[in-house]
């Protein structure tokens, strides 16, 4: 039997396997928290290996504020490449195949065509800095690793993009959201499944794929479809700006292209407008 640890198990996209995992009683699925196995201690990290005959490995487990990391460039790199390498290793040590999750933002933008797995990384601020240096580690260190790198991603859990516009919307609080960036809002409900779908099919194409939702729009394009389709456009006081200030800079075009994980791998990449709606569905706003 297969028996999966997910780290980080308490974030948004750890949530979301959650889930997910319940279409998959055949396998053993063990969840931390930060709390519970915190990826920055090495000797935590080998004693919990140790004692668990792992197969794969998922790791959620990130600092993800983009903002934050411009002015915390150590913790980001601490979380995102330090830990992930130690992760790396010990997966290395113990036959353990790992899957990490990795981001638009290692790209600059400058392309203006969808990104493939091969293009040149260049990233424009300190998260995808540090993404990226985590992408080097576990590719320096071993084979047996699935990097899915994902763009926007946003669900019924935690804080995201969605929830900020359902909420600011409900209170009645003018939108203004910029058109300044392109790329593709991802479900992370798809990303779980894609990542479970990777373990069932025992796949040995390890490597970088892009997995995102299907198709493209901007922030201001996401702000106005999440609107309609809750049935709050019309109502809502949504304006947009190309003069957005932010302290990390973004890249301007970071569509990814999705075609070797759809070849290869046979994941399904599903439009971001018709992945939208099953998210709708399952997010409450208080
Ligand atoms: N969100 C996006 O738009 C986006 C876009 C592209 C790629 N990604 C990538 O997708 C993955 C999942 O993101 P997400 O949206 O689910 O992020 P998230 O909601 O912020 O979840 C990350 C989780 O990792 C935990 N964590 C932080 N430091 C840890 C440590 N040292 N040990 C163990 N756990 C730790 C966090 O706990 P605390 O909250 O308590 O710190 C949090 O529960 C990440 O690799 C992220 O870089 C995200």
């Amino acid at each position: 039997m297969k028996k999966i640890l997910v780290t980080g198990a308490n974030g948004q996209l750890g949530r979301c396997i959650r889930d997910a995992a319940a279409d998959y009683p055949d396998f053993e699925f063990v969840f931390v928290s930060k709390e519970e196995l915190d990826i920055e201690n090495i000797a935590s990290l080998k004693d919990f290996f140790g004692k668990n005959n792992f197969s794969n490995c998922i790791n959620t487990a990130a600092y993800t504020n983009v903002e934050k990391a411009e002015s915390e460039q150590e913790r980001a790199f601490a979380i995102n490449a330090e830990a992930v390498k130690n992760l790396a290793s010990i997966c290395k040590e113990n036959d353990v195949a790992l899957l990490h999750i990795s981001t638009d933002y290692v790209f600059d933008g400058k392309k203006k065509a969808a990104y493939v797995e091969t293009d040149a990384t260049c990233p424009l601020n300190v998260y995808g800095a540090s993404k990226l240096k985590g992408e080097q580690f576990i590719q320096e260190i071993f084979d047996r690793f699935f990097i899915l790198r994902t763009s926007w991603l946003y669900s019924q859990y935690g804080h995201n993009f969605l929830k900020t516009i359902l909420k600011h919307s409900k209170e009645g609080k003018p939108l203004t959201i910029t058109t300044e960036q392109t790329g593709t809002p991802t479900n992370a409900n798809d990303l779980a499944k894609a990542l479970l779908q990777i373990i069932v099919q025992d796949s040995t194409n390890y490597g970088v794929y892009h997995f995102s939702n299907g198709g493209e729009t901007t922030w201001f394009g996401f702000a106005e479809e999440i609107l309609l389709q809750s049935k709050n456009l019309k109502e809502a006081n949504l304006a947009k700006t190309n003069q957005y200030r932010t302290f990390a800079a973004r890249p301007e075009y970071s569509v990814l292209d999705n075609t070797k994980a759809h070849t290869i791998l046979k994941l399904k990449c599903i439009n971001w407008r018709e992945s939208l709606k099953t998210v709708l569905k399952k997010t409450v706003i208080n």
